[in-house]
């Protein structure tokens, strides 16, 4: 087990922000578990793939980097195939390999950046599909009594961008491999109109697992920035979900506001459209802004402090309060 001291985390979040770990432990293996005590450290923060937190500081505990690899299929049948994914494993490469071995149901969720065991978390979701669709089990490891354990899809409480592991569980376990149920005969979700557009423009009326990858890959390349090239954490806020009365009233001051309907009773509206129509699309604030394509994502200009990244999206959380009297949730996690 080696750990480093002070280790920069620059290349380790996908924001980009320069700030170090006191102690590193990257994680090849699971059976380094045991040894490792949480107790010696003031605090401690396992990362995946870093794709969906913030840092505003320097992290005074123990970062464990989780980079657990491996594929295999566990069971195979005519109809499915349950895949073993580790947890390290970067999640656009899963969703590739899935598509060349042509097994399907995660097609839609191809170019979502971080890695395989954050999806669970926040049970990733993009163009109608959520990692709780193909979620089977994972197998887990649990700090504060040192026991590995299992969860099925009934205990894992997935919500839209939640789970037992964003509550319960949260800051005391590390996911150690994924398994996913996927189809061979596929049932292809295509229904979300920017894919159906895509695929009509390829002349296709009846797309395979590959048409629809490549769809989703085309439509969010064309308006979500490229953390390589300019940081960011995919969307910074949830789509709140708002009552149905509330609606009546914004809408009539807001006639055009967009919704989609929940339930009986409550609506979801997009934070793009919300944050969009405040008039924050494209501002900066120091190396920090409100990214020109899509509202809801915060893009590090270069330089950007973690502190500048939050003090944006507090302005734009305020913001939006005032406007509409809607309170924004993070997605983010901010440390
Ligand atoms: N909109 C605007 N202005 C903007 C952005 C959006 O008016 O700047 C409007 C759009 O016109 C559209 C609506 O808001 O009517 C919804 O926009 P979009 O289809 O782009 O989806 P979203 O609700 O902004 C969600 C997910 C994305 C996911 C897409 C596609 C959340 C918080 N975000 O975004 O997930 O890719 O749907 O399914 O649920 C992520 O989690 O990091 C992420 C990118």
């Amino acid at each position: 087990m080696e750990i480093i001291e002070h280790r920069s985390l620059k290349g380790f979040n996908t924001f980009g922000i320069d700030i170090k770990a006191r102690h590193y432990l990257p994680l090849h293996d699971v059976s380094e578990l045991p040894a490792i005590n949480i107790h010696d450290y003031p605090s401690f923060l396992v990362l995946g793939g870093g794709s969906n937190i913030l840092f505003r500081d320097d992290f005074e505990g123990l970062v464990i980097h989780n980079l657990i690899k491996g594929i295999s299929v566990e069971e195979e049948t005519n109809e499915h195939a349950i895949i073993k994914v580790g947890a390290g494993e970067n999640w656009h490469d899963f969703v590739c390999w899935a598509i060349d071995h042509n097994y399907g149901g995660v097609e839609n969720l191809a170019l979502i950046p971080g890695c395989v065991g954050a999806a669970p978390v926040q049970n990733i979701g993009a163009y109608g599909v959520e990692l709780k669709d193909v979620f089977y089990k994972l197998d887990a490891y649990d700090f504060r009594d040192g026991q590995y354990f299992e969860k099925d899809h009934s205990s894992c409480a997935f919500g839209y961008r939640d789970s037992v592991f964003k509550n319960e569980l949260k800051g005391r376990c590390c996911i150690l491999n994924v398994y996913l149920k996927l189809t061979k005969k596929h049932s292809i979700s295509a229904t979300y109109g920017a894919i159906t557009t895509v695929l009509d423009s390829y002349g296709i009326d009846d797309p395979g697992i590959s048409d629809v990858a490549k769809a989703v890959i085309e439509i969010r390349s064309s308006k979500l920035p490229d953390p390589k090239k300019l940081g960011n954490g995919g969307s910074f806020f949830k789509n709140p979900v708002i009552s149905k009365v509330q609606l009546n009233k914004l809408q009539h001051k807001f006639p055009a506001i967009v919704f989609y309907e929940i339930d009986d009773a409550s609506v979801k509206v997009p934070a793009g459209w919300l944050i969009d129509q405040a008039g924050w699309k494209g501002r900066k604030m120091g190396n920090a802004q409100c990214h020109e394509k899509q509202a809801l994502v915060i893009v590090n200009l270069g330089a950007a402090s973690g502190q500048e990244i939050y003090d944006l999206s507090e302005a734009i959380y305020q913001s939006v309060l005032d406007i509409y009297g809607i309170a924004l949730e993070r997605e983010v996690n901010v440390l």
